[in-house]
């Protein structure tokens, strides 16, 4: 299949697009120069049979008025405007399905475990968003199957977070982070990767599913595993004032965060490699 990208030369896109070329479809990437013009997206997506949307600027910066308007516009106003030119096609030029990333940030940081079904939304900068990131899509053409997946932290060997903790915790100088009680809901990257195989081959699903796997841990539970695996010690904690310091608001992004359950993808008999801690890390740290 020809499968259009945006977000290409992202940790998840790398990781999936590996795969599908290894699968022997075509990949076409949307630079992001190209998801601010109508016209040109229109060409790029005309007689793709995939669009899959993954691009946004980080989000874990310091805020300010310039990166939080990249931080919505990149995602807003790009999805927006590929919901546009596929809108805009030709019936027999439209893909067959639109898949999005969307974020667990979506949901309140309360003491519900949110499934799909979940209408309890967080209403700080990252809640609104997502809300509007995921609206962008919604008046996609009914012709075109919409599948909005919201992602928990992805691990795997190559995203950043691991990269960024391997080294301190392989020093035993790694810790949990605040009180270390916040929810942890991660994602493996392969299980990433398959759960959108899934979704293009499987004509049934479409709409908002949960990407986490499905054990709950907290950030402490996370450390310790981590530091297991690595058989060092990790006594150390990184204090919320510090983080604070460091990002202003975004530090919320390490400091709280919503549990979340992917309750439609097992339902609908989606199956996770990695749906515990211990053998995601495992995995990673071999
Ligand atoms: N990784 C996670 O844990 C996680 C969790 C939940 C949701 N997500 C979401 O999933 C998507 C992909 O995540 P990722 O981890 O692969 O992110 P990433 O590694 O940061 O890659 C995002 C890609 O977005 C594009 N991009 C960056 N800044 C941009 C801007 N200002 N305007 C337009 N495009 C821009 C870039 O692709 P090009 O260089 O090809 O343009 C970049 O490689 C993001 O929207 C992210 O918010 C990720």
């Amino acid at each position: 299949m020809k499968i259009a990208i945006s977000g290409a030369n992202g940790f998840i896109a790398r990781n999936l697009i590996e795969k599908l070329e290894i699968s022997g479809h075509q990949i076409v990437p949307i630079g992001r120069n190209k998801l601010y013009s109508i016209e040109e997206l229109s060409v790029i997506l005309s007689g793709t049979e995939v669009v899959i949307n993954l691009a946004g600027a980080p989000i874990l910066q310091r805020w300010t008025e310039k990166s939080k308007n990249e931080i919505a516009k990149s995602r807003i106003i790009a999805t927006q405007n590929i919901v546009k030119a596929i809108n805009g096609l030709p019936e027999n030029k439209k893909p067959q399905i639109f898949i999005t990333a969307s974020a667990i940030g979506i949901y309140s940081t309360n003491t519900i475990t949110h499934s799909e079904s979940s209408t309890s939304f967080a209403n700080d900068f990252i809640g609104e968003v997502v809300k509007n990131w995921e609206n962008a899509s919604l008046n996609l053409s009914p012709k075109v199957r919409r599948v909005v997946f919201r992602i928990g932290l992805v691990l795997g060997k190559d995203a950043q977070t691991i990269q960024k903790l391997l080294p301190v915790f392989k020093m035993g100088i790694g810790g949990k982070i605040g009180s270390g009680e916040q929810p942890f809901p991660f994602v493996h990257i392969s299980d990433l990767v398959n759960a959108i195989f899934w979704a293009i081959q499987n004509e049934k699903a479409r709409g908002i599913y949960n990407l986490s796997a499905p054990e709950n841990i907290d950030n402490k539970t996370f450390t310790c595993v981590l530091a297991k695996s690595l058989k060092r010690p990790a006594v150390f904690t990184v204090p919320a004032f510090g983080l604070k310091l460091l990002y202003g608001e975004a530090a919320s992004l390490l400091l709280q965060s919503p549990q979340v359950t992917p309750q439609r993808l097992l339902d609908e008999g989606f199956v996770f490699h990695f749906p515990e801690i211990k053998s995601c890390l495992a995995e990673i740290t071999s």
